[in-house]
C-alpha cells in the first residue's frame, strides 16, 4: 500500500459551507478567514464554489495559507476531469488542496473514480486526494484494488456515531479521519451532553468539539454567525476529563461491547 502523507495538517476546526449560497457564502467564507479559519470545505454538489472562491479572494489571504477542500459527486463518474476543471475555474484557484470522492459507489465504481483521482494528483492539479462517507471495509477495498490509500476520509463522526474501530483502522493505514457535521449529526438535547456542558460551564456544541479534540479528530463545522464562528474556533476551553470522554463515547449507536447502557 502506498501512503500519501498529507502535505499539510488539518486544522482542528475547518469551515463547512453546505447550504451557504451566493452573497451569504461569500461573506461567511471571508469572515471565517478573517477570524482565523484556514480550511474551507465545499463540494461541487453544494453549488457554491464560485461564491466560496469570491469569499477567499475578498479576504485577501495568501492562497498558500489556506486549505481548500472540494468533493467530486460520485454520480458524475466518467466526467472526473471536466468536473475538476469546473471546480478549479469556479473557485478561481490553480490547484485544489484536497479533492474527495463525495460518497462511495460499489467497489468497481469507486475504483474507477479513484484511478482518475490518482492521475489528477500525479499531474499536480490537486495536492492530496481522499474519500468521504466510506466505511472501513470500503476503504480497504479501494486500497487493495488500487494500492493507494486515501489521505483523508471525511465522515460523520461524533458521539452519536462513535465506534472504537474506525479511528484506529484509519490510523493504521495513515488515513486522516475528518468529522463533518459535528452538531447536526449529534443529539444536542441528549442529557449526558447537557450534564457535561453544565459541569464545564460551556455549551453542548463546545462539549462536542472538545470531544473531537480529545480524540484528535479535526472537524468541519458550518456557521454564518460571527459569534458562532468565533466560538467554534476557540480551542482554549478546558479539555474534557477522560471519564467524560468515555461517557460520550458510550452514546455511540455502535458502542464497543461493554459500553452499551
Ligand atoms: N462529506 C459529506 O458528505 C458532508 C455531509 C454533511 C456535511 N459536510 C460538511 O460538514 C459541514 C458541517 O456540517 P453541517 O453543515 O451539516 O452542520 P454542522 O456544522 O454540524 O451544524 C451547522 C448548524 O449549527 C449551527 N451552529 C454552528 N455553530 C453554532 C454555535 N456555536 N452555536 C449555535 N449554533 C451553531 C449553524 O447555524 P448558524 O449558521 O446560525 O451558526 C447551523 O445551523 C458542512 O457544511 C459541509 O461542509 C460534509
Amino acid at each position: 500500500m502506498k501512503r500519501h502523507d498529507l502535505p499539510f495538517e488539518l486544522p482542528a476546526t475547518g469551515l463547512g459551507t453546505w447550504q451557504m449560497r451566493g452573497e451569504d457564502a461569500e461573506r461567511g467564507v471571508r469572515e471565517a478567514i478573517e477570524l482565523g479559519y484556514r480550511l474551507i470545505d465545499t463540494a461541487a454538489a453544494y453549488h457554491n464554489e464560485k461564491a466560496v472562491g469570491a469569499g477567499i479572494r475578498s479576504s485577501g489571504i495568501d492562497p498558500g495559507e489556506l486549505i481548500v477542500v472540494t468533493k467530486f459527486p460520485e454520480e458524475d463518474a466518467g466526467r472526473e476531469r471536466d468536473v475538476l476543471r469546473t471546480s478549479l475555474d469556479l473557485l478561481g484557484i490553480g490547484q485544489i488542496d484536497l479533492w474527495l470522492i463525495h460518497a462511495p459507489l460499489d467497489a468497481a465504481g469507486s475504483l474507477r473514480i479513484w484511478e482518475r483521482f490518482i492521475e489528477a494528483r500525479e499531474e499536480g492539479l490537486v495536492r492530496a486526494i481522499g474519500v468521504s462517507n466510506f466505511l472501513p471495509q470500503q476503504v480497504d477495498e479501494l486500497i487493495e484494488a488500487s494500492g493507494v490509500a486515501p489521505a483523508v476520509n471525511q465522515i460523520a463522526f461524533g458521539p452519536h456515531y462513535y465506534d472504537a474501530v474506525t479511528a484506529p483502522h484509519h490510523a493504521a493505514r495513515g488515513i486522516a479521519l475528518q468529522a463533518h457535521s459535528p452538531f447536526s449529526e449529534n443529539d444536542l438535547a441528549h442529557p449526558v451532553l447537557r450534564t457535561i456542558a453544565d459541569k464545564y460551564g460551556c455549551t453542548v456544541r463546545q462539549v462536542l468539539l472538545r470531544w473531537h479534540r480529545a480524540h484528535g479528530i479535526p472537524t468541519v463545522a458550518k456557521s454564518l454567525s460571527r459569534t458562532h464562528l468565533t466560538e467554534n474556533l476557540d480551542a482554549t476551553g478546558h479539555p474534557l476529563d477522560p471519564a467524560d470522554v468515555a461517557a460520550l463515547d458510550g452514546l455511540g449507536i455502535n458502542p464497543t461491547p461493554g459500553q452499551q447502557a
